[in-house]
């Protein structure tokens, strides 16, 4: 057992709780979970301010969960690259980095999380089949709340890079997150039963949503984020299970895609479970070469998840105001509001509205969509 060097941070009052003293070894190859759990235990069972610190160097962690409740504040400074096993068995974990039950936790540094996705992007079978593996998160977080994330790269992810569940009150700002375009499912921030969440001053490259909103979403601010590539910031897809939760107020502001397939999306499967969206607020946002900048989908369906045509969406989609939306398309249907057949969306607001498309007149297609248009409306507004 190694002690602790006690080090008053001036600025955060915080005992610091260093891993190499724990006995981590920065040589990218030694695991290092024993160490990390060391340092976190002891940090987190401490009283008052405490922080483990990371330093730079890169250091090989397997799998590893961080719980509390701690006895108080606790920071996780990451300066150097924390980097994933690539060793198969655990591929079925799900998680990389657990942080679990956590208050006033802060995580932040200018150091990067490698998921090592290359090695387990090809055991992906989630465009095959609807229950899939889930090949591991990195950064996953599960009931964390009055928190916060700040400064890290997240490069590389397995599959999705940031989970939130059961979180409140957590603001992420100034991270960046990087997968290849054609990566499977790294979604960049996935959240599910998470309420009061903020993200801002971010950029999220990846091969799916840059962030999604499942179930439970609830008071979900996001501005100054760029995205691309990706696929956009989606809510949903909805609809899947009986008994999903509503997802309402989610604002996007100020924030830019650049080349993704989709901007700002809502979709739903063509199923019979019910659920609620509603007040949903989308303005100033940049649209840059985007397939879909404007996109709901209630007839959302892959193979072997529904039967093509065959049910309505119950999801009751109402009160979604698209306000200052400028830039290119690179699909004829810049404006796409597909709702649903038995519970037609209600109170859309489609307001200053600029998008052209590269190839001609952009257009914008209704089916069941109620609501009205203001100001400015190119394309022509189908409401
Ligand atoms: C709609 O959502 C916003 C947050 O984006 C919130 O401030 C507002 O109170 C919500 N309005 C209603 C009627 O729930
Ligand atoms: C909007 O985003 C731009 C950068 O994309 C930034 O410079 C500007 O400060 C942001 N405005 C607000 C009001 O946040």
């Amino acid at each position: 057992m190694f002690s602790f060097v006690f080090v008053v941070n001036v600025e955060a009052q915080a005992a610091v709780f260093d891993v190499v003293r724990y006995g981590a070894v920065a040589d990218g190859k030694t695991d290092n979970t024993k160490a990390f759990s060391e340092a976190w235990n002891q940090a987190c069972q401490t009283r008052g301010s405490t922080m483990v610190l990371i330093p730079k160097g890169t250091y090989l962690l397997n799998p590893i969960i961080f719980e509390g409740p701690c006895k108080g504040r606790t920071g996780f400074s990451i300066q150097g690259t924390l980097k994933a096993s690539t060793d198969k068995q655990y591929f079925g974990l799900g998680y990389w980095i657990n942080f679990r039950y956590v208050n006033d936790l802060a995580i932040d540094g200018r150091g990067s999380l490698d998921g090592q996705g290359p090695s387990a992007w090809p055991y992906n079978s989630c465009s095959k089949a609807s229950s899939c593996r889930v090949l591991p998160t990195s950064l996953k977080l599960d009931f964390i709340t009055n928190s916060i994330v700040n400064g890290i790269t997240l490069i590389d992810s397995k599959q999705v890079q940031i989970n939130l569940f059961a979180c409140q009150g957590l603001k992420i700002s100034n991270v960046k997150i990087q997968a290849p375009a054609d990566s499977p499912n790294t979604d960049g921030i996935h959240m599910g039963k998470s309420i009061d969440i903020e993200i801002f001053n971010s950029e999220i490259s990846t091969g799916d949503d840059c962030i999604s909103l499942s179930p439970g979403s609830r008071n979900i601010n996001v501005h100054n984020v760029l995205c691309g590539p990706g696929h956009g910031i989606s809510v949903g897809s909805l609809g899947k299970g009986p008994d999903e939760d509503d997802v309402e107020a989610l604002a996007v502001r100020n924030s830019t895609f650049v080349g993704t397939e989709n901007g700002v999306r809502v979709k739903t499967w063509a199923t019979n479970y019910p659920s609620n969206v509603r007040n949903l607020t989308y303005d100033q946002i940049h649209m840059v070469n985007v397939r879909n900048p404007i996109i709901i989908d209630q007839k959302y369906c892959l193979t072997g998840n529904c039967k093509q045509g065959s049910s309505s969406s119950q999801v009751q989609i109402r009160d979604v105001k698209f306000r200052n939306i400028w830039g290119d398309s690179t699909s004829e249907v810049a404006v796409d509001l597909e709702c649903s057949q038995s519970r037609p969306c209600q109170g859309i607001e489609l307001n200053n509205i600029d998008l052209v498309y590269n190839k001609g007149p952009a257009r914008s297609y209704c089916s069941n969509a109620g609501g009205v248009a203001l100001g400015r409306q190119t394309p022509p507004s189908c409401l």
